[in-house]
């Protein structure tokens, strides 16, 4: 009988990808999962690179990218190129798009088709959705129908005027209470993963310790099993006020602004481009071509 290489199935992960159920094991062995968020084919690689386990191609590139108020007008078909990108520089990281919205609420269906959506045209391994209550059976669908779901509780952004603004979450122990339960269904509906945006600390322990999939926190202190930020936050490049969660581990954008200002002068002093930039040509190349007749222009002929 002859044997023919088999090829991944279409929910094979790919060689070197780092595989969805390892994170229960990273749960197991208290072992922290780095998590990040990335727009485009550079910064997944660059957070691969770094070693981060987990990438997120978050709603927050209607902030940090494209310079909306808020993540609600983020659109589909801009997380689908965006997410297309990051796949296309991550390898190792599993990279997870998260779904816009409008893109998941009207129905389970329209969950479904756009969750596939991800899969297919965007190569990324999960999605993210946003939200408890009408949420869950969107859950239920995506999972039912293959795609891997990370939850998200706590400060939910697209919903933040119903939240009240950008606030907090679960300060009251009737509130606190609602996140476990929240968190307990949200498990028990499929989903592989939990984000727990600015909750208190001990709160976020709470749900840790009470779930046995992998929290991820966001201001939620240092007992969930895993944390994320957002790329442009943590590097710098956000402009004005931050939430107290964000830590800055550099200030690129003071870095970017200066190298930029230095071009700007050297093209106007002249001191760019200096030789090195510039092409020759062959000596008699170039006495030739610099004793050919004037040009005729197109008016002229
Ligand atoms: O959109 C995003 O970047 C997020 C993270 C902050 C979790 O949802």
């Amino acid at each position: 009988m002859t044997t023919r290489p088999r090829t991944p199935g279409p929910n094979a992960p790919a060689p070197g990808k780092l595989p969805l159920t390892e994170l229960l094991e990273m749960k197991a062995r208290h072992q922290p999962i780095v998590m990040v968020t990335a727009y485009d084919a550079p910064s997944g690689r660059l957070a691969d690179a770094a070693g981060a386990d987990l990438i997120l191609v978050g709603d927050s590139a209607a902030m940090v990218v494209l310079g909306h108020d808020s993540t609600v007008p983020a659109t589909m078909d801009e997380l689908v190129v965006l997410t297309r990108a990051v796949t296309r520089g991550a390898r190792r990281p599993l990279v997870i798009a998260d779904m816009p919205f409008g893109s998941f609420q009207v129905s389970d269906e329209q969950a479904v088709e756009n969750g596939v959506r991800f899969l297919k045209e965007a190569g990324a391994e999960a999605v993210k959705v946003e939200g408890a209550g009408p949420t869950l059976s969107r859950v239920q669908a995506l999972v039912g129908a293959g795609v891997p779901v990370m939850a998200h509780i706590g400060l939910t952004p697209q919903s933040a005027t119903m939240l009240g603004g950008f606030k907090a979450q679960g300060r009251t122990a009737e509130k606190a209470r609602r996140l476990l339960d929240d968190a307990l269904a949200l498990e028990a509906a499929g989903a592989f993963a939990l984000v727990l945006e600015a909750v208190p600390a001990p709160v976020a322990a709470r749900i840790t310790a009470e779930l046995s999939i992998p929290t991820i926190g966001i201001g939620a202190g240092p007992d969930c099993d895993g944390q994320v930020l957002v790329y442009h936050d943590l590097l710098g490049l956000t402009e004005g006020h931050l939430p107290r969660f964000v830590k800055r581990y550099a200030n690129l954008s003071r870095e970017i602004r200066d190298a930029l200002e230095a071009y700007a002068a050297e093209v106007r002093s002249g001191a760019f481009p200096g030789e090195e930039h510039t092409y020759e040509m062959p000596a008699e190349e170039l006495a030739e071509f610099e004793g050919l007749d004037r040009a005729v222009r197109p008016r002229e002929r």
